[in-house]
């Protein structure tokens, strides 16, 4: 298959700037989605229109040890800007301890990134993506899908998630950043 990673690499530094792996910038982001495309517990779904990506949707199966893993496969390449970003911005430094100290302690499959073309937005590509997420998950025998949103994103990820059938299921602080996670059972 061909790798999409400088596509995807592309609409998630577009739709979620603030998001960590982002933040490091766009060469970054391309070795991040080359990583994934190469691990068992992750996979990337895409939707292309007119050989254009216009949605992807990262899911992962190990999404405790995910930032881990990453950040592992590059420090190496990308030492110098983790370490200008580290020392000069203590948003970034803050979002990097979290990750990597806290992780994620579910034990179910998490969608890790989701963002749509914004000019394709509200025309139903995230509600199908996140629908084949589940899919994938209930033939793997899960029995329930989550997702973290940043607090300040709050707004929108709730519209969308409670449309899909997701349930608020906790706010809680990774260190000092807020999230909201959803999560949908596939037995309700
Ligand atoms: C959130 C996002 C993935 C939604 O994708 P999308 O393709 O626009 O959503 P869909 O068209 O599939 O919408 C599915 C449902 O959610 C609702 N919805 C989606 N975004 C909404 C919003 N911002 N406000 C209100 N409702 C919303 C739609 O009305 C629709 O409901 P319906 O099918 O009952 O009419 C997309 O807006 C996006 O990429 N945003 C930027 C990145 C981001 O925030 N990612 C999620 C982080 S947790």
């Amino acid at each position: 298959m061909p790798s999409h990673a400088n596509k995807l690499a592309q609409l998630h530094l577009a739709t979620l700037p603030a998001s960590l792996p982002a933040q490091l910038g766009m060469r970054y982001l391309v070795r991040f989605y080359q990583s994934v495309e190469g691990s068992r517990d992750e996979i990337i779904l895409s939707e292309m229109q007119q050989n254009e990506l216009v949605g992807g949707l990262l899911l992962s199966f190990a999404p405790e040890t995910l930032s881990r893993r990453i950040v592992f496969n590059t420090i190496l390449a990308f030492a110098p800007a983790f370490a200008v970003r580290f020392l000069t911005i203590a948003k970034f430094r803050q979002q990097f301890i979290e990750a990597i100290i806290y992780g994620s302690h579910e034990p179910e499959p998490e969608i890790a990134y989701l963002f749509v073309a914004p000019s394709q937005q509200g025309k139903g590509i995230g509600r199908r993506l996140v629908q084949s997420a589940i899919d994938i998950a209930k033939a793997r025998n899960y029995r329930k899908i989550y997702v973290k949103s940043l607090a300040d994103n709050s707004d929108g990820a709730k519209l969308f998630y409670t449309a899909l059938g997701f349930q608020k299921t906790k706010v809680g602080k990774g260190g000092s950043t807020e999230f909201i996670s959803y999560s949908r059972n596939f037995d309700d």
